[in-house]
């Protein structure tokens, strides 16, 4: 029983040095890595619309803005920065036309999301996302998160938008 006592106690001693010396994943280089949001939030279809927006060019996309009970609130009570809990969703569709709505209108006029393209969020937690203005970003395509190098892109962009706690899009009424 006593060598099982002191067997114990060497696996717990050697468990925490590991963990000691071991370094936290994406410290490697010593910098504090951003940390990303790997998860989909649950329900976000069932939250309310704060805006729609159309990106032309390259991305071709039109995009609708949802947030959380806690996201609408602060967005109508003008609340910035925006508290803890905060989630805001963008989803991302093709901008295609639409030819049965244009034969209705008689000429091409129509468009309309075609299939989706990817769904993108940010989630408030002053603590956890300290690193990246308070925000954890999500890039989620066919459910599979984007891989690092291409989410170290959002912080950099989003801090254009410092006046508004990194978030660009306004709430319409
Ligand atoms: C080049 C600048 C730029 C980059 C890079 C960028 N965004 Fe954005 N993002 C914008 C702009 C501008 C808007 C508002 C217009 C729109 O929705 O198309 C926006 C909107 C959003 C919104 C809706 C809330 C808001 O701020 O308006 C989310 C969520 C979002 N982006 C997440 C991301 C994520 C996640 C990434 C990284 C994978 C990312 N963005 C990269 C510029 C950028």
């Amino acid at each position: 029983m006593k060598h099982f006592t002191f067997f114990l106690v060497a696996v717990a001693t050697i468990a925490g040095l590991v963990a000691l010396i071991a370094p936290a994943p994406g410290h490697a280089d010593g910098e504090p890595a951003p940390i990303f949001v790997t998860e989909i939030p649950h329900g976000y279809r069932d939250w309310r619309w704060i805006s729609s927006a159309h990106e032309a060019g390259n991305l071709n996309s039109l995009g609708a803005v949802l947030g959380n009970d806690v996201a609408i609130n602060a967005y109508r009570e003008g609340k910035l920065p925006f508290p803890d809990g905060t989630i805001i969703a963008a989803l991302h569709y093709r901008y295609v036309p639409s030819d049965e709505n244009n034969k209705v209108f008689g000429q091409a006029q129509s468009f309309v999301p075609g299939a989706p393209t990817n769904i993108q969020f940010m989630v408030k937690d002053s603590t956890k996302y300290a690193a990246t203005g308070g925000w954890g970003f999500a890039h989620f395509a066919d459910g599979k998160p984007g891989d690092a190098a291409f989410m170290k892109s959002c912080f950099p962009c989003h801090e254009k938008a410092k006046a508004t706690d990194l978030v660009f899009t306004r709430y319409a009424p």
